[in-house]
């Protein structure tokens, strides 16, 4: 009984969120990317609500992870540890990473369900595509600080997230890149 009440320990309760997060997270941008893929696109409903719930589900569990650290007894965070980057005195850089990576998230999330309608397509896919960057932020952070890094689940975890996410994100871009080339073929045929 002691050892199952030790789960629901901060400790405990900080690095779940802190899986979560970086679970949903993931999974969000590896459903944006298939629903821009012209292979999918019969998904493209499916696959971007999948996204978007993800990416929601993904920040409710980053809250959970920050707002438990506050609590915790062993290594409590200040607010301003939390939301100002790089001033926390655990491992300032990497506490950093992840504060950067939040904010970016909310940025995203504003802008793509609140804002989006308002705003300049340019602009705002600018701003979406800082998800990439912030995933990376997450990925560091989840490295550098985990407790759970150095064990074989973890590293997997990491390791298959990472090559799954690098490789769609290569066909992504190649495919891009063959589409616009086929536009700008078809209009100078056309003219
Ligand atoms: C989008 C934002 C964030 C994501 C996705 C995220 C994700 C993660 C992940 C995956 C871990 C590894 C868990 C483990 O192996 O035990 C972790 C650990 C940790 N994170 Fe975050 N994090 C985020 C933001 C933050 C912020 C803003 C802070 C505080 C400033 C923070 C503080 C910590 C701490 C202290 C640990 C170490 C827990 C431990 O293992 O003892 N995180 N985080």
């Amino acid at each position: 009984m002691q050892n199952f009440l030790q789960l629901f320990d901060t400790w405990h309760l900080i690095r779940l969120f802190g899986w979560l997060a970086y679970f949903f997270f993931s999974m969000s941008l590896v459903f944006g990317m298939l629903s821009r893929m012209s292979s999918f696109k019969k998904k493209w409903g499916l696959f971007s609500a999948i996204h978007m719930s993800s990416s929601w589900a993904g920040l409710f569990a980053t809250l959970g992870h920050i707002l438990i650290l506050i609590v915790d007894s062993y290594q409590p965070y200040t607010i301003k540890e939390i939301f100002i980057p790089f001033v926390a005195q655990y491992d300032r850089i990497a506490s950093g990473l992840g504060t950067l990576a939040f904010f970016i998230i909310v940025i995203v999330l504003f802008t793509s369900d609140v804002m989006r309608s308002k705003m300049n397509k340019k602009v705002w896919k600018r701003i979406h595509l800082m998800v990439f960057p912030a995933w990376l932020l997450m990925l560091i952070h989840g490295v550098v600080m985990g407790s759970d890094t150095k064990t074989v689940w973890g590293t997997s975890v990491y390791w298959i997230s990472g090559i799954i996410i690098i490789i769609l994100f290569l066909v992504k871009s190649m495919n891009r890149g063959t589409v616009h080339r086929k536009t700008v073929s078809d209009r100078s045929t056309a003219s």
